[in-house]
């Protein structure tokens, strides 16, 4: 995919970006949980600031007790300080993170006392990673209402989906636990970014019958997603982000493969 958007574009698009804000209904304004969920940022710039042992451990146990189908509790969570990334990955937690935690769809722990989906590899995934990613975003908005920010990955430093094989390798996962994506904690560096574009609401909500996309609204987003992209990584442009999920996807998929359908009973 190649796209040129140009400058008065470019710029209009940039516009549309800063224009875009949460809607909060004014009668629910000073709500703080509901500020907390919608100014949420992902943040990719962190302060040497540590967090302290007794908040990371309140959003550890945000995951733990996340809900769960059937309460099966399919996740596992790598957890690490910046020494214990450094010293499993030899090199720093991405964007100088002060934790981080992988988060993990765990289709194999359950397994060794109750075998729930034995003919049914791809509905247990699923389960597993429908699971996980709520822990995941009860993680990620426990740390907002405690004041540390948060980036989930599944490319960046090689700390996710993309990179199965080889975090199976670094912490010795059996198959059937598959790595989906990190998340970074810290205390960021200055104020939040302006929020991507998100899609209007006519796009993502029906009532009744699925609403097909209208492709000018659709255009609109993507050409904002690409001056967005540009205006806040002056290195790269969200084409080339695009080229690198593109270009470890065929291995990533075969890994992947190979770790759902391999059912594994035994360490
Ligand atoms: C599962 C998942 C994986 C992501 N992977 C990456 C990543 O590898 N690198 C990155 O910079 N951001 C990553 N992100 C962050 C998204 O880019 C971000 O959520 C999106 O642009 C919307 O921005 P917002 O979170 O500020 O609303 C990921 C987000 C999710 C939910």
């Amino acid at each position: 995919m190649t796209r040129k958007i140009g400058l008065w574009a470019g710029i209009g698009s940039l516009l549309r970006i800063l224009r875009g804000k949460p809607k909060i209904p004014p009668s629910l304004a000073d709500n703080l949980l509901l500020q907390t969920i919608l100014n949420r940022r992902s943040i990719r710039s962190f302060t040497s600031r540590v967090i302290p042992d007794d908040i990371f451990a309140a959003v550890l146990e945000a995951g733990r007790l996340a809900p769960s189908t059937v309460n099966l509790q399919s996740w596992a969570f790598a957890v690490f300080d910046a020494d214990l990334w450094q010293q499993t990955f030899g090199q720093s937690i991405p964007f100088h993170g002060n934790r981080a935690v992988i988060i993990m769809a765990d289709t194999y722990r359950d397994r060794q006392v109750l075998d729930a989906f034995p003919h049914s590899p791809l509905v247990e995934y699923t389960i597993a990673v429908i699971n996980a990613s709520l822990a995941a975003m009860n993680m990620n908005i426990a740390a907002e209402a405690l004041g540390v920010s948060s980036v989930m990955l599944s490319e960046t430093g090689r700390s996710g989906l993309l990179d199965a094989r080889y975090l199976k390798e670094k912490l010795g996962l059996p198959d059937g636990v598959i790595p989906l994506m990190t998340i970074v904690f810290g205390y960021a560096r200055g104020p939040y970014p302006p929020m991507p574009p998100k899609l209007p609401e006519e796009q993502v909500f029906f009532k009744g019958q699925y609403r097909f996309p209208d492709l000018e609204t659709m255009e609109s987003w993507l050409s904002q997603m690409i001056a967005g992209y540009k205006a806040s990584h002056l290195n790269s442009s969200f084409e080339k982000q695009l080229a690198i999920y593109q270009g470890k996807i065929g291995q990533a998929e075969a890994d992947l493969h190979a770790m759902i359908f391999h059912r594994d009973h035994r360490p």
